[in-house]
């Protein structure tokens, strides 16, 4: 599904749809309590939104991005901006990319769920060196408040909520709402505790904004 990525007309339509307002940015960043020291690490940073406001406080701040197109508007936003790194890469092979950076933040929005359930451990894995002990890892994503194997069942009970949680933007987004939740790699809580364990992080916040909605925070033990 990451192809779908490379598509500009697709991109433009992300952002023009599903652009980040400043409350969601509030709630996706307060988590990280960002301060002036801090080396920060965003995957799947679209068009820098997110970094452009990080950057008024860190010291450095890298975006690892699969789509051009993102990177170019990240670009565009993030100009004359001091200390930022913007990669074009898949989750998988960032690590390289950023070798000889340790940062002490990183987060990411509505982008993990596009590694496979056996790629999520590996990613996690791979990525673990690059942070210091003590390292605060904000995800907020598509996350299931009950266990993956259920998905099926919870479907007409997912829709419902949506339609609630969406209000008026549900019939616009109806389409791309499903084919995240049965196509993409949606999990649980407890996959993405297992994922982030195998890389030396424990779970030190989890908030369920819906069913299908969250937050999980881990902190970098080892
Ligand atoms: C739904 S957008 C989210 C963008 C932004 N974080 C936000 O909250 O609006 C997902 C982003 O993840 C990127 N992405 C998807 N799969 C990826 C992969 N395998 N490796 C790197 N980036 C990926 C896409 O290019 C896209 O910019």
């Amino acid at each position: 599904m990451s192809e779908v990525w490379k598509n500009p007309d697709y991109v433009k339509r992300y952002n023009n749809v599903y652009g980040i307002t400043e409350e969601q940015l509030d709630r996706y960043m307060a988590p990280l309590k960002l301060e002036a020291g801090d080396a920060l690490v965003e995957f799947g940073c679209g068009n820098g939104e997110a970094l452009a406001r990080a950057l008024d406080v860190v010291e450095m701040a890298a975006g690892v991005d699969i789509s051009k197109d993102q990177l170019e508007q990240a670009r565009k936003k993030l100009a004359g901006k001091k200390n930022v790194l913007l990669l074009e890469s898949s989750f998988l092979h960032c690590r390289k990319l950023l070798a000889g950076h340790l940062f002490t933040k990183a987060m990411s929005r509505k982008a993990l769920h596009h590694l496979t359930d056996s790629e999520k451990p590996v990613f996690v894995e791979s990525a673990a060196p690059l942070f210091k002990k003590g390292a605060i890892f904000v995800l907020e994503d598509g996350i299931f408040d009950f266990d993956k194997s259920l998905l099926n069942e919870k479907l007409p009970q997912i829709i419902e909520e949506a339609k609630i949680y969406y209000g008026d933007s549900w019939a616009k987004i109806e389409k791309d709402f499903m084919i995240t939740v049965l196509e993409e790699f949606m999990t649980d809580y407890p996959t993405w505790e297992s994922a982030f364990k195998g890389g030396g992080f424990e779970l030190i916040d989890r908030k369920a904004y819906s069913m299908f909605y969250g937050m999980m925070a881990f902190k970098k033990i080892r």
